[in-house]
């Protein structure tokens, strides 16, 4: 099939490579020039473990290109929109300038029976609005809400064999014609078992945001143990290990540590507390705002932690922050708790580095403030006190005797509950994690 990709961010650039791998013919068009330039060169824009190997390999077969030009959108049969939803300046709502602009830029160039399909985190609602624009344009071509699952750092596997598709039509109806375009799209993951359900377009929409709030719920729930914890003298990994041992509950997304961050979690619950408000159910989501307090809290916890790990007071105290992206094997830091708790240290007094394998050039354009030091070593030399916020593999591995002689001072803060604190204190160093004692 002939597919087009409208917006070749963390979503869509892969989102494009692997309908490509899926054996489609596809066009992924931007307005961002530079990025249309590396793709084009089969360059990743960002980092992403396996996408880069992938844009080359099918490059190689002459089925992906890149352009600026919405026009290249006419003659394919399958239109993705994948374009950011970003929060709005100031509010809690979703931004939905780029999805209208990408909407209304690709509307003149769709022909009769194409399907457009909606992939971006949107309020529910939107789906609706757009299908009428559509068939405004087209009264023979459908809407498909088909929300987007990929976790960033898995976005390669996530987008090739999902855990499921989820079809939002007009009628909700498995005979809708879109379904069988969709099917014929996806023919290789839908061959392999992946489960597929078709809804109407706003339960596909909000399929999305209820899946992301679950994830935000749970992961502040183990941060609020993680506080019960600390206030009583339990230990919250051990905690967390023996509830998830209960089918019902599972271990995943119980990592108690610095909260949640990134482009997806924090804005979208904003989005669907503000989108339920509009919609006079804002009572069924106030807990929500909850779940936002407790991730909030967690960054202020962590400073006044380090404050008590240097004895009392930040100013002029040499802090090492291991970890900018707001989780490891991405170079995303879009609401990075890491970056946040970086800031506000500098802010009291101390004198903050930051290191991190790959997202300190998009960190330094972030928070120009900060100090950034590609080399580990470099950063923690004369250190008063470590903090590890993103769990990359190598901080993970790190030889607490191997830094003893780099550092002024050997404490540490682990931030994300995974290191050994007894291998950590046998070494010699002040070990702090969070919500243990
Ligand atoms: C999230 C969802 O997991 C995806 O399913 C969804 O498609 C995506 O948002 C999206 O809406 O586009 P992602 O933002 O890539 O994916 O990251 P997650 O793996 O969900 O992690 C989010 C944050 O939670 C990270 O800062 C991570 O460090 C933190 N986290 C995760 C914890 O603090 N504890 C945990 O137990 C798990």
């Amino acid at each position: 099939m002939r597919i087009t990709v409208i917006g070749c961010g963390y979503l869509g650039a892969v989102h494009a490579a692997c309908m490509a791998k899926l054996g489609h013919e596809v066009v992924g068009i931007d307005v961002d020039d530079q990025k249309i330039r590396e793709l084009s060169s089969a360059r990743a824009p960002f980092y992403e473990p396996g996408l880069e190997e992938l844009l080359r390999e099918v490059q190689e077969t002459g089925r992906l290109t890149f352009t600026t030009d919405m026009s290249a959108a006419a003659g394919s049969d399958v239109h993705f929109i994948c374009v950011g939803t970003p929060q709005k300046k100031g509010e809690n709502g979703a931004d939905m300038t780029y999805v209208d602009a990408a909407a209304s830029a690709l509307l003149p160039h769709i022909s009769p029976g194409d399907v457009v399909v909606g992939k971006s985190t949107v309020p529910v609602g939107t789906a609706a609005r757009l299908a009428q624009l559509v068939q405004d344009q087209e009264p023979t071509s459908h809407l498909v809400w088909n929300p987007e699952f990929l976790r960033e750092g898995h976005a390669v596997a996530d987008t090739l064999q999902p855990d499921r598709f989820v079809y939002g039509v007009s009628d909700g109806s498995e005979d809708h014609p879109a379904v069988a375009v969709l099917d014929d799209v996806y023919a290789v993951p839908l061959g392999a078992g992946t489960p597929r359900l078709v809804t109407d377009h706003p339960t596909a929409e909000l399929v999305k945001a209820a899946a992301n709030s679950f994830l935000a719920t749970k992961i502040s729930f183990i941060n609020a143990m993680a506080e019960v914890c600390e206030a009583s003298g339990a230990d919250v990994t051990r905690l967390a290990d023996a509830i998830g041992m209960d089918d019902r509950i599972g271990r995943k997304f119980l990592h108690a540590g610095i909260g949640f961050g990134g482009g997806c979690l924090p804005k979208d619950i904003r989005a669907f507390m503000a989108r339920a408000g509009e919609l006079g159910a804002d009572q069924a989501l106030t807990f929500l705002r909850e779940v936002d307090a407790i991730n909030m809290r967690r960054r202020t916890r962590v400073v006044e932690l380090t404050r008590e790990l240097c004895d009392g007071t930040l100013l002029g105290k040499r802090i090492t922050v291991l970890g900018a992206a707001f989780k490891p094997e991405s170079d995303d830091v879009r609401d990075s708790p890491a970056l946040s708790i970086a800031a506000q240290l500098q802010l009291q007094g101390a004198v903050v580095s930051v290191t991190d394998p790959k997202a300190l050039e998009n960190a330094a354009k972030r928070f120009p403030e900060l100090q950034f030091e590609d080399d580990m070593y470099e950063a923690i030399t004369k250190a008063d006190a470590l903090l590890l916020l993103t769990e990359w593999e190598q901080y993970r591995n790190l030889d607490p005797y191997a830094l003893l002689s780099r550092v002024a001072s050997p404490r540490i803060l682990d931030g994300r509950n995974v290191l050994d604190p007894e291998k950590w204190r046998a070494a010699g160093w002040t070990y702090r994690g969070l919500g243990r004692a």
